[in-house]
């Protein structure tokens, strides 16, 4: 490559790749071919060959051409014929076997030169640069030899841009999902919370409080008492709305899995550890975490979440760099953690990080008031998930009942309650009549006794029986295709939801 040809590439290289933004990179390259060939318009073309068009991606024009179309079709023979060009050449009008002068119109050829600069990658034809000038004959073979210097860059910067725009796309379907999934999650939560303006009013109060704020909450309460209801209310009502809530049972995960869940790993980090992976603290990056269930965490994972929250910086297992993270803390748990401290079974130290701003949700039997209204309220959602159009009405004499009840499973309990009462009762009135004969106001899990059989079952003992069946069918599979909730044609976290109420235990046979 003589002087002129060298810096020529360098250049042509620099503009081309000077942004990520194609359509820019080819108006930087625009400016610096003009001083080397005739030019009014410059287009980047893509062969998409789904379409059996020419696609143009990127173009600037003189400002007194037309724009031009930005998809070709082409005929068949022009096709083939394309795609075996491997350098650059001047397309004449009357060349070859008239295919370009098919197109002619299309392209505006007609009183115009153009000179096509095939983009090969890996021997492979994947788009055309296309420099037009007004008039005919402007181009010549200096000019083919001259351009050829630059087709591998060329071809760089639009592979380049054609990842980078399928990556922007994905990266946007994305965020798109992930606002739309949220919303569904919202809707699906209920969002409404009962006796925000009677039992809950002090609550209330402090989530108006602190949403607003980023310091650390900590719920307090018997289980159901609405712990996580209230965490959700927290993060949607706070400027982290927009950002994700990660909610993480600290009771739920295997001892030694915690570390890599909860701050992430490096590949390699451990045997098993095949590729990197993002913990949950990390995907809550730009929100909140809840850590649901703390008083569960064992001593170890203890010490670590302290340091996170110390410096708001976690290690991936294995990473040798801290990730500084933006994130919110909610944590939750139904335990004493006064009493798990004296007995040596909670850090100190932690608590007093977590204990800043603790909000204590009272059980259901310290406020009655709310009995009536969360029934109601629990009659109408249960029918409406369970496509019952008039809800049963309460029988005289059973809100007596639920509210001389003492409610050990708060209002989770009284959820369940109504649920199984409108499955036993959806034709007639409800009438709560387990609890007063039951005392504890757990019914047990239904089970088919021989001699039930004969006796009309009830309707959760028939609807238990009949997804026992299915579950024999699938072999205890529940999810994906065949499993259960595909034949019973349900969602499958309903039917799971479902089974836990009826008391079915999930077990895969393999
Ligand atoms: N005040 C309330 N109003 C309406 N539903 C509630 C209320 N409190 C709790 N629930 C419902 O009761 C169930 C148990 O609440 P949850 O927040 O999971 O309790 P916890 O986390 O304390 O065990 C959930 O289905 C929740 O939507
Ligand atoms: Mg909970």
């Amino acid at each position: 490559m003589d002087v002129k040809r060298d810096q020529f590439f360098r250049e042509a290289t620099l503009r081309i790749c000077s942004s990520l933004n194609i359509e820019t990179a080819l108006g930087n390259a625009f400016t610096y071919l003009r001083e080397h060939f005739p030019l009014d318009d410059l287009y980047l073309d893509i062969l998409d060959p789904s379409l059996g068009a020419i696609r143009r991606i990127a173009h600037v024009v003189a400002e007194d051409s037309e724009a031009q179309e930005e998809i070709v079709p082409l005929p068949e023979g022009l096709w083939s014929w394309i795609r075996k060009k491997r350098a650059p050449y001047i397309v004449r009008n009357e060349d070859p076997k008239n295919y370009i002068s098919a197109v002619a119109p299309l392209i505006k050829l007609r009183g115009n030169s153009d000179l096509v600069l095939p983009l090969l990658i890996e021997e492979e034809l994947i788009g055309l640069l296309v420099l037009r000038a007004r008039g005919e004959g402007r181009y010549n073979s200096g000019h083919v030899a001259l351009l050829a210097t630059v087709s591998e860059p060329f071809a760089i910067a639009l592979a380049n841009a054609l990842s980078y725009q399928a990556v922007v796309k994905y990266r946007d379907t994305l965020i798109d999902d992930n606002r739309f999934l949220k919303r569904e999650l919202l809707s699906q939560a209920g969002d409404e919370i009962v006796g925000g303006n009677s039992g809950l009013r002090n609550v209330m109060n402090m989530v108006r409080q602190v949403a607003p704020l980023n310091n650390t909450v900590l719920l307090l309460g018997e289980t159901g008492t609405g712990k996580e209801l209230i965490a959700n209310a927290i993060h949607f009502t706070s400027p982290r709305k927009e950002g994700p809530f990660i909610k993480v049972n600290c009771g739920a995960i295997p001892e030694h899995l915690i570390d890599s869940e909860l701050f992430g790993h490096e590949k390699g980090a451990f045997t098993g550890a095949v590729s990197e992976k993002r913990g949950r603290f990390e995907r809550a990056d730009g929100g909140t975490i809840f850590l649901d269930e703390i008083g569960e965490l064992p001593p170890q994972a203890q010490v670590r979440l302290l340091r996170v929250l110390q410096s708001r910086e976690i290690e991936r297992v294995g990473g040798i760099r801290p990730i500084t993270l933006d994130i919110r803390v909610i944590a939750a748990t139904h335990r004493n953690l006064e009493v798990m401290i004296s007995e040596n079974r909670f850090r100190e130290d932690l608590w007093f990080r977590l204990n800043v701003f603790p909000i204590f949700l009272p059980p259901l039997r310290q406020r009655k008031e709310d009995i009536p209204t969360l029934c109601r309220h629990f009659i109408a959602q249960k029918c409406r998930e369970l496509g019952i159009a008039t809800p049963p009405d309460i029988a005289p004499g059973a809100l007596d009942r639920l509210l001389h009840y003492n409610w050990p499973g708060n209002i989770r309990e009284m959820e369940n309650l109504v649920e199984r009462e409108i499955i036993r009762h959806r034709e007639g009135q409800l009438l709560f009549d387990a609890l007063s004969t039951a005392g504890v106001g757990d019914t047990p899990a239904p089970q088919i006794k021989e001699e039930g059989l004969q006796l009309p079952l009830r309707l959760d003992e028939a609807m238990s029986a009949h997804i026992l069946g299915v579950l024999k069918m699938t072999r205890g599979k529940i999810y994906g295709a065949g499993g259960a909730a595909e034949l019973l044609d349900i969602n499958p976290n309903t039917l799971r939801g479902r089974m836990g109420k009826l008391g079915i235990k999930a077990s895969r046979k393999k």
